[in-house]
């Protein structure tokens, strides 16, 4: 990879910068990410009317992990099938693409990080991205012209750099972690004041070495600091509070986070508001009830993809 093409990251000294792509090129090099990840990822995140259900079939066909998974899920009785599906068409036509989408994401994501190595609970870590994803696009549906689908992918991805710490810095991402669970505080602060720096930038190295594309970049590089994301900044700013909210009703990371949410005084909401006026007319209230709905349908996927969640 040539680091020159890259932007600058304005918050960070070049030494930091430098050290983190470097220990990310180093480590995530092997194993790297599944080749059928992107293709899957392009094909998915369009709208779900021109998506090729064939060509879908035929990539998760390709990889044998991805498959199995498929298969497993959509056996699961979840779905309610009187018998198991028998092949990967059948699998995906049971599950319909937006699972599918779920479990290629984590699947691929699975294989490309070892879980023994994982620095946080893989269990929490999948319910609190799902979370995200079903909240983003929940919340999207308010906002005018913004796509759902796009706004799932982010939810899902936006805290990539948690995989990325703990593959490139596990003894520095444990303390932060620890000191995280310590003393209730949120894990980017903890990271912050333990490592100097935060899974913003670790995913963000991450996400240029995997060349995701530049939104999707973004929401990762800036989600907990919205205000200095770029032309993406009504998805950044869209994940940010879908994180936050996530994080006070039951989606979180593991552990107990003494952390508040107001909506309105969030400047994250004022970014949005500048592009959708269309949000003063929202009722909070129910729209948070809404929000607690898909926390309950969160805890089902899990469980189908990972086995019973831990109360
Ligand atoms: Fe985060
Ligand atoms: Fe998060």
């Amino acid at each position: 990879m040539t680091l020159e093409n890259h932007e600058a990251w304005p918050t960070m000294t070049t030494t930091v910068t430098d050290k983190i792509r470097d220990r990310i090129e180093r480590i995530v090099t092997t194993p790297s990410i599944p080749a059928v990840f992107l293709p899957l990822v392009d094909l998915l995140s369009g709208p779900a009317e021109e998506a090729n259900l064939d060509e879908v079939v035929r990539l998760v066909s390709y990889d044998n992990a991805i498959a199995a998974q498929c298969l497993r899920v959509a056996s699961s009785p979840l779905f309610g099938m009187v018998k198991p599906p028998k092949s990967i068409a059948a699998a995906v036509m049971t599950l319909g693409l937006q699972r599918v989408e779920t479990i290629v994401l984590t699947s691929c994501m699975g294989e490309a990080f070892s879980r023994e190595k994982w620095g946080i609970d893989p269990v929490a870590f999948w319910r609190h991205s799902l979370g995200c994803a079903m909240v983003s696009r929940k919340f999207s549906e308010k906002l005018a012209g913004v796509d759902g689908e796009r706004a799932y992918m982010a939810g899902l991805l936006h805290d990539l750099g948690f995989l990325a710490s703990s593959m490139a810095f596990p003894e520095e991402f444990a303390v932060a972690v620890e000191r995280a669970c310590r003393e209730q505080i949120p894990l980017h602060e903890a990271e912050q004041a333990t490592m100097g720096f935060t899974h913003c930038e670790t995913g963000r190295a991450l996400a240029e070495k995997w060349h995701l594309a530049k939104d999707i970049l973004d929401v990762i590089a800036h989600h907990h600091a919205p205000t200095q994301a770029g032309s993406a900044g009504s998805l950044v700013a869209l994940v940010h509070l879908s994180d936050e909210l996530c994080r006070v009703r039951g989606l979180d990371y593991g552990y107990y986070e003494r952390h508040k949410v107001d909506l309105i005084s969030d400047p994250a909401w004022s970014i949005l508001l500048q592009d959708h006026r269309d949000l003063e007319g929202v009722d909070l209230a129910r729209f948070t009830f809404e929000l607690d709905e898909s926390a309950a349908k969160v805890g089902e996927m899990v469980s189908a993809i990972f086995g019973p969640v831990a109360a």
